[in-house]
């Protein structure tokens, strides 16, 4: 039944470089980075990654921050420290070695469910299924499974496959039936859009059959999200060739991330604590200011730039300090650089 689906993955994704050559650990940094960031973008940091960090020893040995640094352009940076903490445990615990026991793998920090499953199967060829999103949706389809997607449904899931609903050929392998889901998921089986007369495997899909794929799974009911309008003053402070800035804590957004001193001027939602609010007047009018959003939050940001004189009587809840502006050296966060090339094309 998955043969074709199988042979149409690898001839089309042999070439991902988390494809080219495996190890558990290089699995291990692969399924982490794809986890909330998409497989053309993880294709240009990953080897870039596994120069600096090519062994669990050496990826154990480093700090937060420059596991941060060589994470750049990945985002989610949680998923890096969590990364490292693995590491260390893996050191620790399993003497380096990354064990293939599926309790084992989800003692170790920072591996759930999915990671555990996605070594068991991508990189060690074993018979199980790592649900993510992707093989959620796929699955439910082939199999026709209505249910909402949740854990309801992955626990339906996990039990077709266990029954032998998803049983492949001897000569067949379970990573490869692992990947071809997922890269279908990316290509011809999405979430709002199918291509069912090029999937390979359409002749045995029941949402095919039905005529109505899209209605499988079923989406859980959303509520519309509430934006918030936030305005933000960002300060920018240089000394010399340093920016003052403070590093982001774990409770905050982008935590390790280098930020530039910012102050709530106006915020919808009362209950945020991100930054300390602003305690003078100041006149924003004439100020260099630009948009972003974070989570449920619609960002107005205005920059002020003053000297560190200046600054003394702002309040000083984060630690400040000041920290090279060389972008390879210092993790700053997006709406740092942001303010630097604002204030560049002032
Ligand atoms: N998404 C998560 N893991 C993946 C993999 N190994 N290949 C392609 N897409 C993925």
């Amino acid at each position: 039944m998955f043969t074709n689906l199988i042979n149409w993955s690898k001839d089309n994704y042999i070439n991902l470089p988390w494809r080219d050559e495996r190890s558990l650990y290089t699995t291990l940094v692969s399924e982490i980075m794809l986890q909330q960031t998409t497989v053309s973008t993880v294709r240009n940091h990953y080897n870039r990654f596994l120069e600096t960090y090519p062994t669990v020893e050496k990826l154990a040995q480093s700090t937060e921050d420059e596991v941060c640094m060589a994470w750049k352009g990945l985002g989610y940076y949680r998923r890096a420290r969590n990364l490292r903490k693995a590491a260390i445990d893996i050191k620790e615990k399993y003497a380096g070695v990354i064990p293939l026991d599926y309790d084992d793998l989800v003692s170790i920090s920072g591996i759930g469910d999915y990671t555990a499953n996605a070594i068991l199967s991508i990189g060690a060829d074993q018979k199980a299924l790592a649900i993510d999103a992707n093989i959620e949706r796929v699955v439910s389809r082939i199999l026709g499974i209505k249910s909402k997607k949740g854990p309801k449904l992955h626990k339906i899931l996990k039990q077709r496959f266990e029954d032998g609903d998803l049983n492949i050929k001897k000569t067949e392998s379970y990573r490869d039936l692992n990947e071809a889901f997922m890269d279908l998921g990316r290509n011809f089986c999405q979430a709002r859009k199918v291509t069912c007369e090029l999937c390979p495997i359409r002749k045995s899909c029941e949402a095919f059959k039905s005529g109505e794929p899209l209605s499988y799974p079923e989406s859980p009911t959303v509520k519309t999200a509430k934006y918030y309008d936030l305005k933000l003053l960002r300060v920018f402070i240089k000394n010399r060739k340093r920016i003052k800035g403070y590093s982001k804590s774990e409770k905050e957004w982008l935590a390790g991330q280098i930020e530039v001193p910012t102050f709530v001027i106006n915020s919808e939602d009362e209950s945020l604590k991100q930054y300390p609010k602003l305690t003078k007047k100041i006149d924003l009018e004439k100020l260099p200011k630009f948009k972003t959003s974070i989570t449920k939050y619609k960002i107005t940001n205005y920059i002020v730039t003053l000297t560190d004189k200046e600054f003394e009587s702002f309040s000083k809840s984060k630690k400040y300090q000041f920290f090279t502006q060389d972008e390879t050296k210092t993790n700053f966060a997006t709406s740092a650089t942001k303010v630097f090339k604002k204030l560049n094309e002032a």
